[in-house]
C-alpha cells in the first residue's frame, strides 16, 4: 500500500536524538529547534492576550496563515469536504443528505448544517446561521469563543443558560465574532501547547484517566485539537435550561471511547434529552463532530502516533524558516506534504485512495440514513393509528423504539464526523454495519406491530422529504438538488 518504512524509520531516529523520545509523526526536528527560540507573547490578563492581531507582531507567518483560515479554501480537490470553496456556494448537510431534514426536524440542526468552514468563522457562522441553533445560550459559545474559560470562571452556572447574545455582549466590541484563537492552544508565556479549556476537556480527560498537567507533547498535538472538535451533551433542567457542557466520556478509556458507550451515557439521564424529533415525538439526545473520538478508537494512524496536527497543520516553509503551518483545513487542499512522511504514493495517488475510502462510506451511509427515515415514518403511522384508537403492542413498539434509537445514535454519530469515514475506515464500516441491522430491526419490529393493529404498511414508505427540505427554519431556506450527494456507485 506504498508505506514508506525506510524514510519513518530514519525520522524515528531523528525525532529520538532531538530528544523527544517517542516517534512523532515525521518532521519535527524543525519545530522542535523554532520553539526554543520563541519569544514572549503578550501577557494576561489583557485582552491583548486573546487579540491574535498582538501574537502576530511576534509572529507574523503564524498569524497571516492563521488569518488564511478566512479565505476560501481551493475547489476541486476533496469531494465531500465543500464547506466554502473558491467560486463554490456554501454546502448545508441537509441539501447534502436530504434525509437528516427529515431525521432533525424539530429543532435548529433541521433549519440550516452547514458544512464547516475556517476557524476564523466560528463565531461569525453561529450568528448568520437559523437563531434556532443558539438557543441553548452561553453554552453554544463553549468551543467556540476564546473567552470562554474566562466566562465560565466569571459567571459560573449561570454562563450555561444565559442567552447566547447576551454573553457575546458581556466581550470587548471588537472581539466578539474572534475564531480560533493563538491562545487557545498555547500558553502565551513559552509558547508551549495548553489545553484552554479545563472545565470541559480538564474534567473529561480525568474520565479517560488522563491528568491534564500531565500531557506529552504529541498527546497535546491531538488534544489542543480535541477540546473543540468532540461530542458533548448540554444536559438540561426541567424547564429545559441548559446546565452544562459535558463529553459523554465517563466509563470510557483513552483509545476507547466508543459510540456504545456515548449512546449509554446519553441514554443515562433523561437531562441529556435535549430536543424532540417531530417525526416520532421523541425526545432525544445529540452527537456532535466526535472527530476525536472516532480517530482515537484505534484508527491505523492512531495506532502509528500520527496527531491531529501532523495531518492537518504540516511542515511549510516560508524565507527559508520551516514552520508549522497554522492554516488548518482539509489535508486534501493542501500539499499532503506530511503523507508523504509515510506514503510513497505521488498526492494525486493519495487523495484518490482517501476518496475511494469516503465513496465506500457515503454508499452505506446513504443507505442507513434512508432506512432510518424510513422507521421515522413508520413510527408516525403507528402514533397515528394510535392517536385515532387503535390499540398498539407495546412491547413491540418498545423494541422498535430502542432498534431506532441505536441506528439513530450510529448515524449521526458518522454524519456529524467531519472525515466522512476516512479518520478510522474499519471503524466506520463496523458502526454503520451495527446502525444498519438496527434499522432493519426497527422496521421489522414496526410492520409487525401496525399489522397486529390492522394498519395496510405499503413496501416502500413515501417520505414526503420535501416537506422536511423546504421552507426550513426562519429563513425559510430552500432545498438545493445540485448538493444533493448521490450513491458514489450511481455516479460516475
Ligand atoms: C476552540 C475550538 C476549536 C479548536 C481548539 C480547534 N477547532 Fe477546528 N474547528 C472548530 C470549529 C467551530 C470549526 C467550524 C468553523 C465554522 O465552520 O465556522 C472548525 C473547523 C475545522 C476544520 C475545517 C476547516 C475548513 O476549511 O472547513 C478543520 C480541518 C479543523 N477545524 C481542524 C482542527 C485541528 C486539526 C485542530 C487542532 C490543531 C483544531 N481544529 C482546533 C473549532 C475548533
Ligand atoms: C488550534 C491550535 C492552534 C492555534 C489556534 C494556534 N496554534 Fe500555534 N501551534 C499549534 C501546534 C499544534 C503547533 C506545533 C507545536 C508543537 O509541536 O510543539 C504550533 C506551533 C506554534 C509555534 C512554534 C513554531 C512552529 O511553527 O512550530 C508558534 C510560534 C506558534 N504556533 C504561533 C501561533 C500563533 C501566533 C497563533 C495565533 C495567530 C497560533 N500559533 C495559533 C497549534 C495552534
Ligand atoms: C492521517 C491524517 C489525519 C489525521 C491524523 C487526522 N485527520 Fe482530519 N482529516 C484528514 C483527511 C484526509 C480528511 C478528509 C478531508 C476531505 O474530505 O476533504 C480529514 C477531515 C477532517 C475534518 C473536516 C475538514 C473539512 O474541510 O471540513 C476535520 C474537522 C478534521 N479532519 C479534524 C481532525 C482532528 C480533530 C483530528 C485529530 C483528532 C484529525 N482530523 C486527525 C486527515 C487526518
Ligand atoms: C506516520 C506515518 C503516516 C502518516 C504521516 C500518514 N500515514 Fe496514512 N497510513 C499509515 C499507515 C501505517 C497506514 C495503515 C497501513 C495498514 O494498516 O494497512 C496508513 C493508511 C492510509 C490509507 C489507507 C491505505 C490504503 O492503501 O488504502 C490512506 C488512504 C492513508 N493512509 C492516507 C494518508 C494521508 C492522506 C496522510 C496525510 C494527510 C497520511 N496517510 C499520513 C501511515 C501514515
Amino acid at each position: 500500500m506504498g508505506v514508506n518504512t525506510a524514510k519513518r524509520c530514519t525520522v524515528a531516529v531523528l525525532a529520538m536524538l532531538a530528544g523527544t523520545g517517542i516517534w512523532a509523526g515525521c518532521s519535527h526536528r524543525a519545530a522542535e529547534v523554532q520553539s526554543a527560540q520563541v519569544t514572549e507573547a503578550p501577557l494576561d490578563p489583557a485582552d491583548a492576550a486573546i487579540d491574535p492581531a498582538r501574537w502576530g507582531k511576534l509572529y507574523p507567518i503564524h498569524y497571516q496563515q492563521w488569518k488564511l483560515t478566512s479565505e476560501p479554501t481551493p475547489a476541486g480537490l476533496s469531494k465531500y469536504k465543500r464547506g466554502y470553496d473558491v467560486g463554490e456556494e456554501r454546502r448545508d448537510k441537509l441539501d447534502e443528505y436530504p434525509f437528516l431534514a427529515l431525521l432533525y426536524n424539530g429543532w435548529g440542526f433541521g433549519a440550516e448544517y452547514n458544512e464547516p468552514r475556517g476557524h476564523y468563522y466560528m463565531v461569525q457562522d453561529q450568528l448568520e446561521v437559523d437563531p434556532g441553533r443558539i438557543k441553548a445560550g452561553g453554552a453554544c459559545l463553549t468551543c467556540k469563543t476564546p473567552y470562554a474559560p474566562k466566562l465560565a470562571k466569571e459567571m459560573g452556572p449561570a454562563y450555561f443558560p444565559t442567552p447566547y447574545k447576551d454573553v457575546l455582549a458581556r466581550l470587548p466590541k471588537a472581539n466578539q465574532t474572534l475564531g480560533v484563537a493563538c491562545i487557545d492552544c498555547h500558553d502565551n508565556k513559552g509558547m508551549a501547547l495548553r489545553i484552554s479549556r479545563g472545565f470541559t476537556l480538564g474534567k473529561a480527560l480525568r474520565e479517560i484517566g488522563l491528568d491534564e498537567s500531565k500531557l506529552s507533547r504529541e498527546q497535546k498535538r491531538t488534544f489542543v485539537c480535541a477540546q473543540c472538535h468532540v461530542t458533548y451533551m448540554i444536559p438540561k433542567d426541567k424547564e429545559m435550561h441548559s446546565t452544562d457542557v459535558v463529553f459523554p466520556w465517563a466509563g470510557s478509556r483513552e483509545g476507547h471511547i466508543t459510540i456504545e458507550n456515548i449512546i449509554k451515557q446519553i441514554k443515562s439521564s433523561p437531562a441529556n434529552l435535549e430536543w424532540t424529533q417531530a417525526v416520532t415525538g421523541f425526545k432525544l439526545g445529540f452527537v456532535r463532530h466526535p472527530e476525536y473520538e472516532f480517530y482515537s478508537n484505534q484508527s491505523p494512524h492512531y495506532l502509528e502516533g500520527v496527531t491531529c496536527a501532523d495531518c492537518h497543520m504540516p511542515m511549510m516553509t516560508s524565507n527559508n524558516e520551516e514552520l508549522t503551518d497554522h492554516r488548518i483545513m482539509s489535508p486534501l487542499k493542501g500539499s499532503m506534504s506530511t503523507c508523504a512522511a509515510c506514503h510513497s504514493e505521488t498526492p494525486q495517488q493519495l487523495r484518490q485512495k482517501v476518496i475511494a475510502i469516503q465513496d465506500r462510506f457515503i454508499d452505506r451511509y446513504l443507505k442507513t440514513g434512508y432506512a432510518v427515515a424510513t422507521d421515522a415514518k413508520l413510527f408516525e403511522m403507528a402514533n397515528k393509528a394510535r392517536a385515532a384508537g387503535k390499540q398498539l403492542d407495546n412491547d413491540l413498539y418498545a423494541m422498535a423504539r430502542e432498534h431506532y434509537e441505536q441506528a439513530f445514535y450510529r448515524l449521526i454519530f458518522l454524519g456529524a464526523e467531519n472525515s466522512t469515514g476516512f479518520h478510522n475506515p474499519a471503524e466506520a464500516t463496523r458502526v454503520i454495519e451495527d446502525a444498519s441491522s438496527h434499522a432493519a430491526g426497527a422496521d421489522m419490529h414496526l410492520r409487525q406491530l401496525l399489522a397486529k393493529a390492522g394498519e395496510r404498511v405499503p413496501e416502500k414508505i413515501d417520505l414526503e422529504l420535501s416537506k422536511y427540505t423546504n421552507n426550513r427554519g426562519t429563513k425559510k431556506l430552500q432545498f438545493k438538488r445540485e448538493h444533493e450527494i448521490l450513491p458514489p456507485t450511481l455516479v460516475k
